[in-house]
């Protein structure tokens, strides 16, 4: 049994961790989260009282921090500013807070000696072309494009350089796309399920040939908590399901689970910089440390996801007018 300090754990992924925890294992847990747009508490209810307790403030707030972590026995790290779009309209928060609020808890796991393990993205590796042979391995060379990318990329380099220079016992996960439920409005799945409920087209970017590698939430959060039992200590682990799909292909599947037309999506205004490919190599994490994903059928995984967004409106319906004002603002 430990306590953890999880990070971020109102938002989509770390919500989804703490539940995940909490049921698994006999850990207590304290949240940090500064509730940003992007984290509600809504999804952190009927978690046991005896076992967890919300933290609300900022990664960045170094005192807050230090006392948080000197009582931790592990850190898990994945509060950050996550959408792409954002950055591009934005990026100061995006530097603030994956960058000096990463280094912030760095020095308390320092001072502490604290266990710590930092979430991060597939998109510090840049993109491939669709027709590239190669995944992503740990060994890629990193070559983000925006700034929510770079801003990762420098997070997980202040972390090897903790873990070099000041022997911080850190791991860190490089993960695919995500979906599956309390995942914002703003991205790219639930925006789609949400515009279809509101009787508004989906809507895809540019060609929308372009292609991410799906990976169900609980199928990451799995192997974070396999990686903070058995990790070795300044590794990488890339996380990822092989769940390679076109943005187009995955709008049709929604659109024919959810009962309509296959073909009856707009295309809008593309992304800046648009990433073209992303797919993971996930050989070290599954011969190490033995995980396999068990969400394999990304058509009953949609499906459940589609279920839960019909049966949570009220968790999703305050964000979605702002985030399609901000889309519309773009020609998006
Ligand atoms: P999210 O935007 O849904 O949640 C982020 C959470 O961090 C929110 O609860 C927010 O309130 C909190 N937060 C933001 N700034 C903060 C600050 N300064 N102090 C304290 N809390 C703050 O993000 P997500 O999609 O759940 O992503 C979680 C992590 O996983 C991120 O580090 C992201 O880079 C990484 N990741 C995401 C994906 C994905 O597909 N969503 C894939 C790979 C890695
Ligand atoms: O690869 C991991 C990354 O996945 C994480 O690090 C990020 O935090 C997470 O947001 C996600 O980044 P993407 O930019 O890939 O996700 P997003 O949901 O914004 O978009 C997925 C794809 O869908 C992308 O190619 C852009 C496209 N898209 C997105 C939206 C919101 C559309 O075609 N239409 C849309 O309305």
């Amino acid at each position: 049994m430990a306590h953890l300090l999880v990070t971020g754990g109102a938002g989509f992924i770390g919500s989804n961790f703490v539940h995940h925890a909490l049921e698994r294992t006999d850990h207590t847990v304290t949240v940090l989260d500064k509730l940003t747009y992007a984290g509600n508490p809504a999804s952190l209810a009927g978690l046991p009282a005896d076992r967890f307790e919300l933290a609300t403030g900022d990664i960045c707030d170094r005192g807050l921090v230090d006392a948080l972590v000197s009582r931790a026995d592990a850190v898990v790290h994945f509060a950050a500013e996550s959408h792409n779009d954002n950055s591009l309209n934005d990026p100061e928060p995006f530097v603030r807070t994956n960058l000096v609020g990463t280094f912030s808890l760095l020095e308390a796991v320092r001072a502490h000696d604290v266990r710590y393990h930092h979430i991060s993205t597939d998109e510090v590796y840049g993109d491939l072309e669709l027709d590239d042979p190669e995944r992503f391995t740990p060994e890629r060379p990193y070559n983000p494009s925006s700034p929510y990318s770079s801003s990762k990329a420098g997070s997980d380099l202040l972390v090897r350089a903790w873990v070099r220079s000041f022997g911080v016992r850190a791991t860190i996960s490089n993960c695919s796309n995500n979906y599956g439920p309390r995942q914002h409005v703003e991205k790219f799945i639930p925006r789609q399920i949400t515009n279809i409920i509101d009787g508004i087209r989906p809507k895809l970017y540019g060609t929308g040939l372009n292609v991410r590698d799906w990976i169900h939430v609980d199928d990451h959060n799995a192997a974070v908590l396999r990686i903070l039992e058995a990790g070795r200590i300044g590794q990488t682990y890339l996380i990822g399901a092989d769940g390679e799909l076109d943005n187009r292909t995955v709008i049709e599947k929604i659109l024919v689970a959810m009962g309509r037309d296959a073909g009856d999506y707009e295309h809008v205004n593309d992304r800046p910089g648009h990433d073209m490919r992303y797919a993971i190599d996930a050989t070290r994490l599954r011969a190490e440390l033995g995980w396999e994903p068990v969400y394999r059928d990304f058509d009953a995984g949609l499906t459940a996801t589609i279920d839960w967004y019909r049966a949570n409106e009220d968790w999703w319906r305050p964000q979605k007018a702002a985030v399609e004002a901000s889309c519309a603002a773009r020609g998006q």
